[in-house]
């Protein structure tokens, strides 16, 4: 089975962003101790600041992985374009976000991902991508 994770902006800085909200592990970390946890998964990462990158990631694996795990961060409450290209590819996408997001500022209650997703888990911290792999399985 092909797992394909993908994370948005500032997900790069995991470990030292706001630790109080997304924790004191970076990204590569966590998803090493992922790939020990599923070795019968092959599993590839993406992670991009910039939309349209994003966009062309959906369209590279959403016709060949079983599964996508989308932390569009801050694109998901605003982005028109990730929301097209999910319901544009044959994969089925799970979004996950680390935090509660509706826990948080009103801005963060509207999500473009979540009517086009299979699914959606937040606020495990980033259990949350672990959660989503169950998901899948
Ligand atoms: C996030 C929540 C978003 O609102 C925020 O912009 C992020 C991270 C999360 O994983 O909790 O960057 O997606």
């Amino acid at each position: 089975m092909k797992i394909s994770i993908i994370n948005g902006p500032n997900l790069n800085l995991l470990g030292q962003r706001e630790p109080g909200i997304y924790g004191n592990q970076t990204f590569e970390q966590y998803f090493a101790d992922l790939q020990v946890k599923f070795p019968q998964i092959e599993f590839d990462y993406f992670q991009s600041n910039i939309e349209g990158e994003l966009i062309d990631q959906l369209h590279r694996v959403g016709f060949s992985s079983d599964g996508i795990i989308l932390n569009a961060a801050a694109y998901t409450h605003t982005s028109v374009g990730l929301g097209d290209a999910i319901k544009a590819i044959d994969t089925s996408v799970i979004e996950v976000h680390i935090s509660n997001t509706f826990a948080r500022e009103d801005f963060r209650h509207t999500s473009f991902i979540t009517p086009n997703a299979k699914g959606l888990i937040l606020g495990f911290g980033l259990d949350s991508y672990r959660l989503a792999v169950e998901s899948f399985l």
